[in-house]
């Protein structure tokens, strides 16, 4: 796992413009009383001097990552389950309603997406190695294979089922250090008039929010449209069509086609020129990047501080992936954020990675407020917000780190 030499879609020179030192895995809570050495690696990223992919310079074993026990999951927020529905729908009503349509989900989790297809009663294939999750969406009665996405596996679906109208991948493609395989997949597995669709947190609003959270181990790419257009055009694809998306503080839905099927709409050719008048990865705005983020770290840390030094009770709110950037690059510990609270079973009871502080769940938040609810969930505000109005009500504040520290 050392630095790679270089970019890993294009083989170019990476600039380092943050590092976040050693950091564990980001979804490894652990259990109270677990004696095995916790994994740490480097979280550092860097931007590639030829076609500007955003990527982190370390990357872990996806084994580590994704497995049995994988706890994130995608049914976990109404916003979210809203969205994938509307996700759905739109393909039921647009790319699938040729004769037998068949429709291809890198990571489809829970199922919080496919099971609208299902219920419509669509050929469909989820790919997810992630056994946990992968099981919560077989009992929705959806047709999921265990496994990793690349392009043996791709090469064997094609071949079972035939080709896709639609592969759709949702906070999935970010994931994979590994994309030459991954498009070289999508094209053996796409047929000519199909599109490859997937949705990532948006570089553009990471720089414009210094949202420095959405960088952890699972995170390995950071998408502009100008490095996905240079990505897709090495492996015989095109951009034909981009949607900016509010959900978990601000994506982007890529819509590639096989090169030359499909007219790319104005949307492209915008989006990459405002990247470009924005000078989104130029060295003076990743710099800029890195100061704000030092300045939320010491801000944070002071807030932190000066509540427990005057007797303050501060609780996390959600276990988020984020969050363990936060919390390790931080240095928070349970002395300053007494638990943190979150919905998900799997969580609870178990303990932070690297920082170590208890997870419990949402009643034992509601059961004695505390004064200050420091929000990591930050993407979830307005859901988890109109959840908690009686927090609000009963004098309690709300702590956010982004775009900055503030209390509300
Ligand atoms: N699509 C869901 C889940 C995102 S979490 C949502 O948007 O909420 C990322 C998922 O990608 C995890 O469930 C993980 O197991 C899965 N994943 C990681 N590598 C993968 C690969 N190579 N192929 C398919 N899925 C992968
Ligand atoms: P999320 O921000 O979606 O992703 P990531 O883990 O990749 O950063 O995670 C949200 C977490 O917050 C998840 O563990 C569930 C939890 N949560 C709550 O506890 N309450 C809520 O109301 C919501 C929306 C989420
Ligand atoms: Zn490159």
């Amino acid at each position: 796992m050392a630095d790679r030499p270089g970019c890993r879609v294009c083989g170019g020179d990476l600039r380092q413009f943050v590092d976040f030192g050693r950091q564990p895995l980001s979804d490894a809570f652990r259990l109270p009383d677990a004696s095995e050495e916790e994994f740490f690696f480097r979280l550092a990223a860097g931007a590639c001097g030829t076609c500007s992919m955003v990527q982190l310079m370390e990357e872990v074993p996806r084994d580590r990552m994704f497995h049995a026990d994988y706890p994130y999951l995608s049914s976990g927020s109404s916003v979210m389950r809203a969205h994938f529905a509307a996700v759905a729908r739109r393909f039921l009503a647009t790319e699938l309603t040729g004769a037998d349509p068949f429709i291809v989900e890198l990571g489809c989790n829970d199922g919080v997406m496919l099971g609208t297809v299902a219920a419509a009663g669509i050929r469909h294939l989820g790919v997810e190695p992630s056994g946990g999750v992968a099981d919560q969406a077989r009992a929705k009665g959806i047709e999921v294979r265990k496994d990793f996405f690349e392009e043996s596996t791709a090469l064997e679906i094609a071949d079972a089922q035939g080709r896709a109208d639609v592969i759709y991948a949702a906070n999935t493609l970010c994931h994979i250090p590994y994309m030459a395989s991954i498009l070289n997949g999508v094209r053996a597995l796409l047929k000519p008039s199909g599109v490859f669709v997937f949705e990532d947190p948006y570089f553009g609003d990471i720089i414009e929010r210094t949202s420095f959270d959405q960088i952890y181990d699972e995170h390995f790419y950071f998408f502009t449209a100008t490095s996905v257009s240079a990505m897709a055009a090495r492996h015989g694809l095109e951009l034909v069509d981009v949607e900016r998306l509010p959900v978990h503080g601000g994506e982007v839905r890529y819509t590639l086609a096989p090169a030359g099927n499909r007219t790319p709409s104005a949307a492209v050719a915008a989006l990459v020129a405002e990247e470009r008048r924005r000078e989104l990865t130029s060295a003076a705005t990743l710099d800029g990047f890195a100061s704000r983020v030092e300045k939320i770290r010491g801000d944070l840390l002071t807030l932190l501080q000066d509540a427990r030094d005057q007797g303050r009770r501060v609780v996390g709110y959600g276990a988020t992936a984020k969050s363990a950037t936060v919390a390790n690059f931080c240095g928070l510990d349970s002395g300053l954020v007494e638990f943190v609270c979150d919905t998900t079973a799997a969580k609870q009871g178990r303990l932070t990675p690297g920082t170590h502080i208890p997870v419990r769940p949402p009643e034992e938040f509601r059961r004695s407020y505390p004064d200050y609810a420091l929000l990591f969930a930050w993407n979830h505000a307005d859901e988890v917000m109109a959840k908690e109005q009686a927090f609000r009500e009963a004098g309690g504040r709300w702590i956010r780190y982004v775009p900055d520290v503030h209390v509300l």
